[in-house]
Formats: C-alpha cells, sequence, structure tokens
C-alpha cells in the first residue's frame, strides 16, 4: 500500500492509474478506523481497480474546537487497518498542504443545509464542501463512496458535485452498526462506559419508532422518541426529524410511496451521536 502525504506525490500515482486507463474508487475520512469506514473501502474494491482512502481531520468542519481538538487520532493503527483491507493508496496531508491559504468559498447547498446538522452546526457542511472539493480536484476518483450515517452529508456532496459538474459517481453505502444496534463511529471510543451502555437505546428506539409510524402522528412519533431516549436520563437528544429523503425537508404527515428518513442526534455526556432510520408508511 503506498501512503501520500504531498498532493505533488499522489499526482504522481494518480496520472499512472489514469494513462493505464484504471478506475479509481475513493473512500475521504477523517482516521481513527472502525469496520464502517472499511466497509466503504471494500464496496470501493468492488467497483474500481485502483482503491485510495484519504486520512485527513478537516478543522473547517469543526464548529466546535473542543470536537476538534478531542477527535481521536491513531495513524499507525489506521494504516494498518487499511492494509488489511486491501486498499491500494492513502493520501494523509497536513493541514498547510490543504489549507496553504484560508479557503473562502461558501457553497449553496440550495436548502439541503437548513435542518438537522447543518442548522445544529453552523458552518460544518460548508467546510466538509471545501474539503471534499479539494480532495475530488486532488484525486480526480471516478466514484467516491460515503456513509449513509451521515444521511444529510450524502445529500450535500451529491449537490456540490453537481453544481461543480465533477464527473464523479457518488455512492452512498449502508450503515455499518456494533452487535448491539450501535451505529459506528470514531466517536464512539470517546464514550464512558455508563454512556456506552446506554446509547445501544438510540437505535433500539428508532426501530421501534418505524413500527409505530402507523398508529402515531409525525408530531407525536418525533414526541415518543425525544421523552423514550431523554427518559434514559444519560442521554439528551438534540434533534429528531422526519425528512423527506429527496428534499430532506421535514415531513408534517406520513404518505404512502414516500420514503423519508428518521434523523437524530443525541448527546451522551460530552459525546454526540447521529443516526438514522428509513421510516415509511
Ligand atoms: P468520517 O466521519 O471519518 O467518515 C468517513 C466516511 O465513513 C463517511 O462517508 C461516513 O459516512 C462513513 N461512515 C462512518 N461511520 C459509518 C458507519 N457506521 N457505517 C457506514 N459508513 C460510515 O465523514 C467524514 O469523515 C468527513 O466529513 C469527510 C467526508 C471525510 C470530510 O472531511
Amino acid at each position: 500500500m503506498q501512503v501520500f502525504k504531498t498532493k505533488i506525490e499522489l499526482g504522481v500515482f494518480i496520472a499512472s492509474c489514469k494513462t493505464r486507463s484504471k478506475t479509481i474508487g475513493f473512500v475521504p475520512t477523517m482516521g481513527a478506523l472502525h469496520q464502517g469506514h472499511l466497509s466503504l473501502i471494500a464496496f470501493a474494491k468492488k467497483e474500481s481497480d485502483v482503491t485510495l482512502a484519504s486520512i485527513f481531520v478537516n478543522p473547517t468542519q469543526f464548529n466546535d474546537p473542543n470536537d476538534l481538538k478531542n477527535y481521536p487520532r491513531n495513524e499507525a493503527k489506521d494504516l494498518e487497518m487499511l492494509l488489511e483491507a486491501g486498499c491500494d493508496a492513502v493520501f494523509m496531508p497536513n493541514e498547510a498542504e490543504m489549507y496553504p491559504e484560508k479557503d473562502t468559498r461558501i457553497f449553496d447547498f440550495d436548502g439541503l443545509d437548513q435542518q438537522m446538522e447543518g442548522a445544529h452546526r453552523p458552518g460544518h457542511f460548508n467546510g466538509v464542501a471545501q474539503i471534499v472539493s479539494k480532495l475530488f480536484d486532488a484525486v480526480q476518483p471516478h466514484k467516491a463512496f460515503f456513509g449513509q450515517k451521515d444521511f444529510q452529508q450524502v445529500a450535500i456532496i451529491r449537490k456540490m458535485t453537481q453544481s461543480l459538474n465533477l464527473p464523479i459517481d457518488i455512492i452512498a453505502c449502508p450503515i455499518v452498526r456494533e452487535d448491539d444496534g450501535l451505529a459506528m463511529s470514531s466517536r464512539n471510543q470517546l464514550l464512558s462506559s455508563e454512556h456506552r451502555k446506554a446509547v445501544p437505546l438510540i437505535y433500539k428506539t428508532l426501530q421501534k419508532a418505524r413500527t409505530l409510524a402507523y398508529e402515531k402522528s409525525v408530531g407525536q412519533l418525533q414526541e415518543w422518541v425525544e421523552e423514550t431516549i431523554n427518559d434514559s436520563g444519560l442521554l439528551r437528544v438534540e434533534y429528531f426529524e422526519i425528512v423527506d429523503e429527496q428534499t430532506l425537508l421535514p415531513i408534517s404527515s406520513f404518505t404512502a410511496g414516500k420514503n423519508n428518513v428518521g434523523c437524530i442526534a443525541v448527546w451522551a455526556g460530552k459525546v454526540r451521536l447521529i443516526d438514522n432510520v428509513t421510516i415509511n408508511l
């Protein structure tokens, strides 16, 4: 597995792949890798000749300086895991390499960033678009693989790719979970043992919510989810929104044949976790 730290080294590799007509599958990450990330590598390997991952903790997408400071980092283990997973190459730039000067670009996501993560983490998606557009420019992948765990992020990246006219297929991959249902996340390792025991309630409640959609209104269901999770005493719901899968706009009632996604953000102590499930009639 080749490891590149600069855009110049990476560029030589990409050019040689293109000369040999190899398709490139790209998996951007912020490291602290887990099976969720590795599932993206597996999808990329299946659908491309060359699989390239990136590891870069992108400062511009952190709206909370403490979150950036505490974000888990483990380069050596990440590289071992990528090697084991059969990844062909890794791009691991430092901050000066990606931001030689301040990125002042402001992206317009046509309203997709107005709720949920966008509303609760001001500037987050603009930072995501800044780094992903720079990475796309450096890697020039044919396909890029993202997890549905960050449901709104996938929509934002699709929108950015379209507005920049980039010839890149954005592929959304399913959420990988622990045996107890907790969505895998780099931040899970920051949970106290008490909170770790409490957090499976998030997915359990979302699953139950899917079945309750037949008997409750959207508002009642939102209330029920928030109460059920908050009643644990250890967890606090920041938001639970049921949105249209395409527009990401909150729905006011369930309609048969429409695909909706229930998206949640929960504080477990100082750790903020997100998850989502489809909720349809
Ligand atoms: P990061 O949180 O490291 O996630 C990298 C990719 O892994 C994202 O596409 C994310 O949705 C996916 N992922 C995380 N947990 C997953 C799980 N349990 N199952 C399936 N996929 C999962 O998302 C980012 O980094 C950054 O915002 C990034 C796109 C790299 C830009 O900095």
